[in-house]
């Protein structure tokens, strides 16, 4: 691939370390991310950027700083997801709708973009284009030299700092994908939720979703035993508490309660699980990535046999709420 613009060193190890994120039978993939890290920090000058450890509170929840957000790229079963999960839409986006790029808005972009510019090497800029958002200065400045750097200019639409819970979407060009990517284990601490929900609020109802559905259920799970084991072993299955999709986010979160029918046992707690389905086939399952390890509920009420709970997910924390029901 001929680059007109950027330095062409840099694109070229750009390029040898994005491949191995794009291809799942590459397996010495952990140690081409952190030399792609290394590269686009060097690229972007993250060491040196004003407020690059900052985290920020907004009311739908915590923004990692710049620095956090670039080691996001680290967690390579992730990444590679959603890498995997976003090059799947865009090929359906592309075969519904050839007459124009895919428009895809990237809120909580990060950095580095990093779910995006690797398909830069699988996709022309006259199939796939980005708006990139992040709240973080820092973050946007850096991917503004990294994609000067790079010479990705022209898939760019735009790279604005701003809230995304806040964010007016422009009418035109239309948005065909709609990634968020501001999220822990539990949906807790970021604020994916309010995100997803704001920024759909504004979309045409046809906007692809990416994660397309995030599940969190309840279980009583022995977790040393599971991380010993690397997977979940002989659960309590409770129910699942919320699911974030096109279809719930224009929903307030609904209650739901659960009915524990024995005490936990030896070493269980109450935890809440995660999963994600990205898109089509590609799919996060347990402890697969960090985002989805479970999450022990501290404070419970006590659990006994009969015990009913109200789970609920709090936008304001966020995160869910257990309490007696
Ligand atoms: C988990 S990091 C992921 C970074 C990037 N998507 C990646 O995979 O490398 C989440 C990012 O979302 C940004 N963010 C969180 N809340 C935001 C908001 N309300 N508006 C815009 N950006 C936000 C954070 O600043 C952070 O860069």
């Amino acid at each position: 691939m001929a680059r007109v613009h950027g330095n062409q060193e840099t694109f070229d190890r750009f390029r040898r370390l994005a491949a191995a994120l794009l291809d799942a039978s590459v397996q010495d993939a952990d140690a081409s991310a952190l030399a792609l890290h290394e590269l686009l920090t060097a690229v972007a000058g993250l060491d040196e950027a004003p407020g690059r450890d900052e985290h920020t509170a907004l009311s739908g929840g915590r923004a990692l700083s710049p620095v956090d957000a670039a080691r996001c790229l680290l967690d390579v079963p992730r990444t590679r997801a959603y890498i995997a999960g976003l090059r799947a839409a865009i090929e359906d986006c592309r075969a519904q709708r050839p007459d124009r790029p895919v428009h895809v808005l990237y809120a909580g972009c990060g950095p580095f973009a990093s779910l995006a510019l690797p398909l830069t090497l699988v996709f022309g800029a006259d199939v796939v284009r980005f708006t990139c958002i992040d709240v973080h200065d820092a973050s946007t400045e850096s991917l503004r030299r990294v994609v000067t750097a790079l010479g990705l200019e022209p898939y760019m639409l735009g790279v604005h700092q701003a809230d995304a819970t806040a964010l007016a979407v422009p009418a035109s060009p239309p948005v065909d994908i709609l990634l968020v990517e501001a999220l822990q284990r539990a949906l807790t601490h970021e604020p994916q939720v309010a995100i997803t929900r704001h920024l759909l609020e504004q979309l045409a109802p046809g906007v692809r979703l990416v994660p397309q559905r995030v599940t969190l259920r309840a279980c009583l799970a022995d977790i040393p035993a599971e991380l010993a084991a690397g997977g979940p072993v002989n659960r309590l299955e409770l129910g699942t508490v919320f699911e974030l999709t096109a279809d719930t986010a224009s929903h307030d979160p609904r209650p739901c309660v659960l009915s524990l029918p024995r005490a936990p046992k030896q070493g269980e707690s109450l935890v809440i699980t995660t999963t994600l389905a990205i898109y089509a086939d590609h799919a996060l399952g347990e402890y697969k990535s960090g985002l989805t390890y479970p999450e022990i509920v501290g404070n419970t009420p006590p659990l006994e046999a009969g015990t009913q709970l109200e789970v609920i997910y709090d936008t304001r924390i966020p995160g869910p709420a257990v309490a007696a029901g």
